[in-house]
């Protein structure tokens, strides 16, 4: 496995591959690699001749009072593990490298932005959407690989593949799990050791308002009762919790047949994301 931090680098190993007609599947990340980014590396293995993995704390995707200095870093850590899931490539730039010059150009999300995530952390899309689409210019994937963890930036990153015509396929990969629910992520690492007991109650809400809307086919209801056991058992804020028909992210109607239950709860500083999709016939 290489491992380089310079764009012409990684483009001529890119010219190389694609010379010898081989197929190329990108894994982006942020790093501070867990189970659910090795699934994606996995995952790529599997369908691609090579695996490109970026690993970046893009600065673009986070607010003025988040936590982009103290975000989890240990490239020597992620090497060893990307390395375990035969990736054949680690680009890891510089924050210099892959914004070196600002000419005020960006990309707006737009309307699948407004709400969830969006809605609380105020251009985050925006800074995705910047950063993915240097990366598909960079790697040039035939795949790239993206977890449901992150529904909503899944069906962000679709729309804009879709609508602006990139030459590649997105794929999407189920949220891995701690044993006891809690879905695994690099932000984990914050919880205090009460905490991190707390945050398993984050999963068990969702599946609680999944039976609920389930049994019931009432939205306010199923998200009531999902918030009460989250402020019963835990000491965290919630963000939000919403049901939405998914992908489009629209309100439930009675032809919703797709569903997207999300949530974000502050355990203490941390804020935690996790979704269930689900489908109703
Ligand atoms: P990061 O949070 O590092 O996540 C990288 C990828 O791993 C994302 O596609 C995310 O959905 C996926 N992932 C994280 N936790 C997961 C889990 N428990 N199960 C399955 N997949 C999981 O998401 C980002 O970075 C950034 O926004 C990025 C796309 C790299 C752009 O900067």
């Amino acid at each position: 496995m290489e491992v380089v931090t310079k764009i012409v680098q990684l483009k001529s190993i890119v010219s190389r591959v694609k010379g010898e007609g081989k197929t190329i599947g990108l894994v982006p990340t942020m790093g501070y690699l867990h189970e659910g980014h090795l699934t994606l590396a996995k995952e790529a293995r599997k369908e691609n001749d090579f695996v490109v993995m970026s690993i970046f704390v893009n600065p673009t995707q986070f607010g003025p009072n988040e936590d982009f200095l103290s975000y989890p870093r240990d490239l020597e850590r992620d090497k060893r593990l990307a390395e375990s899931a035969s990736v054949d490539v680690i680009f890891a730039p510089s924050v210099e490298e892959m914004y070196p010059t600002n000419g005020g150009i960006s990309i707006h999300a737009g309307r699948q932005s407004e709400i969830l995530c969006g809605a609380s952390r105020p251009g985050h899309f925006d800074g995705v959407l910047q950063v993915v689409t240097k990366l598909f210019h960079l790697a040039e994937p035939n795949r790239a690989y993206f977890g449901q963890k992150d529904a909503q930036q899944v069906a962000i990153v679709q729309t804009l593949v879709r609508d602006y015509n990139f030459p590649l396929e997105i794929r999407t990969v189920p949220i891995v799990r701690e044993e006891d629910g809690l879905a695994k992520s690099s932000r984990n690492v914050y919880l205090s050791k009460l905490e991190r007991e707390e945050a398993r109650a984050i999963y068990e809400a969702l599946q609680i308002a999944k039976e609920t809307f389930l049994s019931s086919y009432h939205v306010k209801m199923a998200l009531d009762e999902a918030k009460a056991y989250i402020l019963s058992k835990t000491t965290g804020e919630i963000d939000y919790l919403e049901l939405l028909s998914y992908p489009d992210l629209q309100p439930v109607t009675e032809d919703t047949k797709q569903f997207l239950l999300a949530t974000a709860v502050y355990i203490g500083k941390t804020r935690l994301i996790d979704n269930i999709i689900f489908s109703i016939e």
